[in-house]
């Protein structure tokens, strides 16, 4: 019996790595707060209305991925791994934002100030529950 452990760890240990070389999963992990209007103006454009998607999907960049500005237009996919309330993660989807603004700066106060990434209310209400002001996330850059 415990002759056979070690391969047993092995084992799980290359299945890991392998499925960390294959892209299960790619993401990086971090935190997610929400804002609401008003949006305007923003650290990265202004006052243009044309800023921001369709979608409404869109966020303000933490301090961690703000990059000195040079996070303003970028894209990313997130979704909501879990939250302080177990059900209010919709596991299933998954968005994709564009960074318009800095968190630090934003007009409209985050519900929490140390969020990897602030997002928009639609962009936070796809991925989880509204009422939760704070979720975990698993994001990656496009
Ligand atoms: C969202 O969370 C609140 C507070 O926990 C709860 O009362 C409500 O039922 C939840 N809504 C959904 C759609 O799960």
């Amino acid at each position: 019996m415990s002759k056979h452990q070690p391969s047993g760890v092995l084992q799980w240990l290359s299945l890991f790595l392998l499925m960390s070389l294959f892209g299960v999963s790619r993401g990086d992990v971090g935190t997610a707060a929400r804002y609401s209007p008003p949006y305007l103006p923003t650290a990265c454009f202004g006052n243009n209305p044309a800023q921001f998607p369709s979608s409404n999907l869109f966020g303000a960049a933490g301090e961690g991925i703000w990059d000195n500005g040079a996070s303003c237009g970028r894209q990313y996919l997130v979704r909501c791994l879990s939250a302080a309330v177990h059900t209010t993660c919709k596991p299933e989807e998954t968005i994709q934002i564009r960074i318009v603004d800095r968190a630090a700066t934003s007009v409209s106060r985050p519900s929490r100030n140390d969020a990897t990434i602030v997002l928009s209310t639609t962009a936070f209400s796809t991925i989880a529950n509204v009422s939760a002001d704070f979720i975990n996330i698993e994001f990656s850059q496009v």
